[in-house]
């Protein structure tokens, strides 16, 4: 197979159109089942990190209910006149025969307060026609009283304990993917690349077909990426303070994931500063921010500025 034929995103691709089929811990196979089972979805606030299901899921209960969906990925300047108009039409009309409208409002934290704050209106406006599903990264990021209209609560988080049992599942999924895409691969490798983006699907299957795409098989190479951030360049920039330079290197690693970077300096920078518990507790907020960000790189350029100010390194 050429790489023509992979035009599209594996993601994109290869996402579940069933409950049955999306990869999930228990408690959250029993929440959907449920709602499978009742024939019947209830307003729902999806919430959690970056590529575990969310939208995937929200699209699947659709299709599986034979709902008609309106799709409406969120974005700061979709004011609410614009976004009540779109429901209204689509509350009025759009509809075939029987079946539920449900209005999925993807990425809800992107909505400034004041949308929000409207859109609460809208749903008991329109609660007697419709649905609504808002997915977000995080929950704290959708304010109170629209939480509080009548949205069923979903964390996305997989249970350390079922953390295993998942990972062998997505395994075999993506064997399924590379063996449909005929792309050979070593099963040691895989199983790397997996816990290394483990839990985030989405970016181990974009990790693996751009591999896939420069070399046609999944080997050693791929694992390469990882060690070659250079940190010393990294840690004299750091220690003299200079941005400048710093910055050149944030540019020059710019295809490294930047939740791989800021592992690495976990790993390598935290003994070799004076202040180990600030840096961590500096790195865990930058980490956590990461998932949400506009911008991945103005984030890392902002983490290594705070690490400048903040922490002495030994000489
Ligand atoms: N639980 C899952 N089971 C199987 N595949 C999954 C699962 N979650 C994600 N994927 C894969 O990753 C892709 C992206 O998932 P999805 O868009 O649902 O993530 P998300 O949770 O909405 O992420 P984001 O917070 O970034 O919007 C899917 O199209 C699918 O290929
Ligand atoms: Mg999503």
């Amino acid at each position: 197979m050429n790489s023509n034929d992979r035009e599209f995103l594996f993601s994109e691709k290869y996402r579940p159109h069933t409950i049955a089929e999306c990869i999930l811990p228990e408690y959250l196979v029993k929440v959907f089942k449920g709602q499978l089972k009742k024939g019947q979805l209830q307003n729902l606030l999806l919430s959690g990190a970056s590529g575990l299901g969310k939208t995937t899921v929200a699209l699947a209960l659709c299709e599986e209910l034979g709902c008609t969906v309106k799709f409406i990925r969120a974005s700061e300047d979709s004011g609410i006149d614009v976004i009540r108009t779109d429901v209204l039409n689509f509350a009025a009309n759009g509809s075939f025969g029987a079946s539920t409208k449900v209005v999925i409002f993807d990425e809800a934290e992107r909505l400034s307060g004041a949308t929000q704050e409207a859109l609460r209106g809208t749903i008991e406006a329109f609660s007697a026609n419709c649905r609504f599903i808002f997915t977000c990264n995080h929950k704290n990021r959708i304010i109170p009283a629209l939480r509080a209209s009548r949205l069923v609560e979903v964390d996305f988080v997989i249970p350390t304990e079922e953390g295993p049992k998942i990972a062998s599942k997505f395994n075999k999924r993506v064997k399924e993917i590379l063996d449909a895409e005929s792309i050979t691969y070593d099963d040691k490798v895989l199983a790397q690349v997996i816990m290394r983006y483990f839990p985030d699907f989405r970016k181990t299957l974009n990790e693996l077909q751009a591999y896939a795409n420069i070399s046609d098989a999944i080997d050693e190479g791929i694992l390469g990426k990882w060690s070659n951030i250079d940190m010393e360049d990294l840690l004299e920039s750091l220690k003299k303070k200079n941005f400048k330079s710093m910055r050149k290197w944030v540019v020059d690693n710019l295809d490294n994931d930047p939740l791989i970077i800021m592992r690495k300096v976990y790993d390598e920078l935290v003994d070799v500063t004076e202040q180990g518990p600030e840096l961590v507790v500096i790195l865990a907020d930058y980490m956590y921010r990461q998932s949400f960000v506009a911008d991945g790189e103005i984030n890392v350029v902002a983490l290594f500025t705070e690490i400048m100010n903040r922490i002495t390194f030994k000489e």
